[in-house]
């Protein structure tokens, strides 16, 4: 088996960026690699991730959400996380199971037990290895993930964006307390450093877990 590395957090935290540097590192060291993210990353997915985060369906009920997420996940696991695993390559995935028990457990108070098992039903025995959390204060989250969004030319996908502070809040707090419920698979680090002191941080984690010899390209 490959090795599963996740990248969580609230939004504009900085997990996009640090994970394509990591993916730019592992490959020059001649790791086999794969890029990922939820929801998305497949075809299927990609088509439920346009209607999760379309801001035009402020309609959807919470368990409708979750139900979709679950979609996804089942789809892109089965689709891409799990043969990359079998094949031996280190998965770099933007967002896992993580973001669904902080986004619609901590966030949108839906019953944790249920999302985990949720979880399981999608995801099946696949765990990441590693998961890295960005850490950093929902106001610079949010003020980055607003520049982003209004500097972008394609779909606007920002129905999590119009969320209350108090909603990001609960998120950030869920990941904090996920982290610390599982200090051997989370590293948790400052997201609101710059660039290249985080890619430092995010490197060393990496290289400190990873087994020893490149994964097959
Ligand atoms: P992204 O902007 O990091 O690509 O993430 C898409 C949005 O989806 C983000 O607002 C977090 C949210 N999300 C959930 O609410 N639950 C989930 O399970 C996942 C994977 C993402």
């Amino acid at each position: 088996m490959g090795f599963f590395i996740t990248f969580e957090g609230i939004e504009g935290c900085g997990k996009s960026t640090q994970l394509r540097l990591a993916a730019e590192r592992l490959t020059a060291a001649g790791h086999g690699v794969v890029v990922t993210r939820e929801p998305g990353g497949c075809p299927i997915a990609d088509a439920i991730r346009a209607i999760l985060l379309d801001a035009g369906n402020s309609a959807m009920v919470p368990m409708t959400e979750l139900l979709l997420y679950g979609a996804a996940r089942a789809q892109h696991v089965a689709e891409v996380v799990e043969p990359a695993l079998t094949a031996g390559k280190v998965v770099l995935c933007d967002r896992f199971t993580d973001s669904t028990l902080a986004y619609q457990g901590y966030g949108r108070n839906l019953d944790r037990e249920l999302i985990a098992r949720l979880n399981t039903l999608a995801a099946g025995s696949i765990r990441p290895d590693l998961t890295i959390i960005l850490d950093c204060p929902v106001e610079v989250g949010l003020a980055r993930a607003m520049a982003r969004i209004s500097a972008a030319s394609t779909a606007r996908e920002e129905r999590f964006e119009q969320e209350s502070l108090l909603f990001h809040e609960r998120i950030r707090d869920g990941f904090l307390s996920l982290a610390a419920a599982e200090p051997r698979r989370f590293v948790v680090l400052d997201g609101s450093r710059g660039i290249e002191e985080t890619e430092v941080r995010v490197t060393e984690a990496i290289m400190s877990r990873l087994p020893t010899s490149p994964a097959r390209r």
